[in-house]
């Protein structure tokens, strides 16, 4: 399985729950916003403890990948703050824009540098054995 196929497909759930979120009743927000969380807190394990993990060794890409810890870092607090704010507050919505953002600039390193970076230096069974390592991972994560 490729690992940036996996983690691709999770920024485009990402995106489309973002703007889902947006647009919803402000009494519809926790649902969809609760199902985020839990996909994008999946999505940041199987980066922070398999993918980046992985890649730390890559020279090449080694800045970047210490710069997305701290970006996940990042996100991780805000999500917390955020929980303590009524969903239906307008101050909700701006919070939740701002992490949305945050999220989006940190993606899009991701799929206009990191990745592409990978397919050049990475052989397609270096992105192989990661890609199980990510599965099985992904998988003992929701047994
Ligand atoms: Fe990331
Ligand atoms: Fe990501």
């Amino acid at each position: 399985m490729d690992p940036i196929a996996i983690l691709h497909s999770d920024h485009q759930k990402f995106i489309s729950l973002f703007s889902e979120i947006e647009h919803a009743k402000p009494e519809d927000r926790r649902e969809l916003y609760l199902r985020l969380e839990l996909i994008l807190t999946l999505h940041m394990l199987s980066e922070e403890r398999i993918f980046y993990h992985e890649l730390l060794s890559q020279a090449e890409v080694a800045d970047t990948i210490k710069k997305s810890y701290q970006s996940h870092h990042l996100v991780d607090v805000a999500t917390h703050e955020l929980k303590t704010i009524a969903y239906t507050s307008e101050r909700w919505l701006a919070e939740f824009q701002a992490i949305r953002d945050n999220i989006l600039s940190h993606m899009a390193e991701e799929e206009n540098f990191l990745f592409p970076k990978l397919r050049e230096i990475l052989t397609s069974s270096q992105l192989a054995t990661i890609g199980e390592s990510m599965t099985s991972y992904r998988q003992n994560l929701l047994d």
